[in-house]
């Protein structure tokens, strides 16, 4: 990326984490398809998927430990990378070691074997632990190998973005920056698919077709280090039903009805307890909307969501990275955007009737399709269904229907708005401060405001089920709070002028150095200054910052 500083050891250190699963393509599948050019979704899926599938996780004692794994494992087949990274405080030790054929991980895995079975369930997955040799045998230093120490699969440090996006010339490379450093790397990206694949190989022996597909932000191209892992498990895959006239005995679905399927998710929560190694706090959340198994897999560091419900949340994901893909400039602009939300405390990791990291993407990629942005940057998603192809064609089994353009060369659009990412930060903050909430909804179908349907304080149009609001858990107090935010962010991004030492976006992050500007108080609907400590909730932050804008606002009053 050109906006990066090429001075700074730091930027360098991070920039070698920085290689997303989009842009460093490793295994032959993916040098192939990088070629190319851009890699459609389902091909990347299947990419990941199938690396995943020609891969074991091995705990190992040190990083040193991958000169004698690899020669254990080359007796096995052909190992076509190594890659290392630690987890539990960097206290242990990991390899995941590709082959180049998944028969060869299935001959290791046949000879491999269990601990005592007093000590452990006597499971076979693609996860284990390397023993000792116990003798000291003199190794031949690998040639064909490089070990991958690169990459890890640590959290970027807070305080070592923060240098980072203090050392950088201007707000657009802050921007650029601050994705580079924090997107999913290749590591976790195949970490998040050996997750998946543990899950299906728990299975194998019922269901031979099993797929446990990843979906949001580990794939569609916003996740960043540390992000969950949701994942839809279809017993079935994608096998269509053949020909054969010979054909499986099954228990009828007859009645399947909320609470089977419940059962079946207990029963699926109950399989990652107990047998599989790794997976912890298991819980279950079988009253929601989509039923989910929430679990932490510590031999990979991932939190999990997994469900058994329809595919529509793979589509959408699908679609995020399309748009995401389109255009270099939306992905920075999303991860900014996201990181200043949580900063202020517009976002939270638990749910509840804040703004959701997945409805602040569609917030960002409606405003790309705005035709004030003259020319917009981003097509709309109408756009994307009529350049569809018939390979395109996808109906979910409830009936969603998914069909839209997923091959980005074959789209007929392409923006000559060449506009930088600070001006875009602040487009988007303007565009929202004065976007009219209570009467027009969000949608990325058409670049038209609609009218909102129902009243909802927030309502952002569902792409693929046009009848559902994806914010519908959206107060009006959060709402308020969010408009807010956008003019105090406008105000600091205007008022730049000398580089304090968190310039920029990190001065936006910063909620409790804000001043609360003279021309952005905030009327209510009576027309009477709205008490701004009724904008936030009772976070120990928020306290300090409301008190901060408080005392301000009552300047202003005075
Ligand atoms: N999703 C959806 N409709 C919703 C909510 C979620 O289709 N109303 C799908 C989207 O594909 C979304 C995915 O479910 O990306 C996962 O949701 P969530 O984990 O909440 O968001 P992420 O995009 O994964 O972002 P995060 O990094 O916060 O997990
Ligand atoms: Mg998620």
């Amino acid at each position: 990326n050109s906006n990066i500083n090429p001075n700074l050891s730091l930027l360098r250190k991070w920039r070698n984490s920085a290689n997303t699963v989009f842009s460093r393509r490793i295994s032959l599948e993916a040098k192939k398809a990088d070629q190319d050019g851009f890699v459609p979704f389902l091909e990347m899926m299947r990419c990941r998927r199938s690396e995943a599938s020609k891969s074991v996780l091995v705990q190992v004692q040190s990083a040193q430990s991958y000169k004698e794994l690899h020669s254990y494992c080359s007796t096995f087949g052909t190992v076509n990378n190594i890659f290392h990274y630690t987890a539990g405080g960097e206290q242990l030790h990991f390899l995941i070691v590709e082959f180049s054929k998944e028969s060869e991980v299935q001959q290791l895995l046949t000879y491999s074997s269990h601990v005592n079975d007093f000590e452990g369930i006597p499971v076979q997955t693609n996860f284990l632990w390397f023993k000792a040799s116990g003798r000291k045998s003199k190794l031949k230093q690998s040639k064909s190998i490089k070990l991958d120490i690169e990459n890890g699969n640590c959290i970027p440090k807070e305080e070592d973005i923060r240098e980072a996006l203090r050392s950088c010339n201007n707000i657009s490379e802050q921007i650029s920056t601050l994705h580079n450093i924090t997107t999913l790397n290749e590591v976790a990206t195949r970490l998040r698919f050996l997750t998946a694949r543990q899950v299906e190989m728990c299975l194998l022996g019922l269901f031979p077709n099993a797929i446990a597909y990843p979906f949001g932000s580990s794939v569609n191209g916003f996740g960043k280090m540390g992000c969950d892992l949701d994942l839809v498990l279809r017993l079935a895959g994608d096998k269509i039903s053949g020909e054969s006239r010979l054909v499986f005995h099954s228990k009828a679905l007859n009645g399947y009805d909320r609470s089977i399927s419940q059962r079946h998710m207990e029963v699926m929560g109950d399989l990652l307890q107990f047998f599989l190694p790794g997976c912890t706090q298991i819980r279950k959340i079988l009253q929601a909307r989509v039923p989910i198994i929430k679990y932490y897999q510590q031999l990979t560091d991932v939190e999990c969501d997994l469900s058994m419900s329809n595919m529509s949340g793979v589509c959408m994901s699908d679609l995020l990275y399309m748009f995401g893909s389109i255009d270099e400039r939306v992905r920075p602009l999303v991860f900014t955007i996201r990181k200043w939300a949580k900063e202020v405390g517009l976002t939270n990791s638990s749910p509840g009737r804040w703004i959701t990291n997945f409805s602040m993407t569609l917030l960002v990629l409606a405003f790309l399709q705005q035709p004030d942005n003259c020319p917009p940057i981003l097509p709309t998603f109408n756009t994307l269904i009529k350049n569809a192809g018939s390979k395109d064609k996808f109906v979910t089994e409830d009936g969603i229907n998914c069909t839209f353009l997923r091959d980005i060369e074959k789209l007929k659009y392409k923006t000559t708005n060449t506009d930088n990412l600070e001006s875009l930060l602040k487009q988007f903050c303007e565009f929202y401060s004065s976007f009219d909430f209570s009467t027009k909804a969000v949608c990325l179908n058409e670049a038209v405001s609609i009218t909102k349907p129902e009243h909802s304080p927030l309502y952002i149009v569902n792409p693929l089920e046009r009848g559902l609001n994806v914010s519908k858990n959206v107060s009006l107090e959060e709402l308020e709070k969010f408009k807010y935010e956008l003019r105090n962010a406008t105000w600091i991004l205007e008022s730049q002028e000398k580089k304090t030492s968190n310039w920029g976006i990190l001065e936006m992050f910063e909620s409790k150095r804000k001043v609360y500007p003279s021309n952005s108080v905030i009327p209510s609907k009576q027309g009477r200054l709205m008490e701004v400590s009724k904008l936030f909730d009772d976070t120990e932050q928020t306290q300090e910052s409301v008190i901060i804008k408080n005392e301000n606002v009552e300047k202003e009053i005075q």
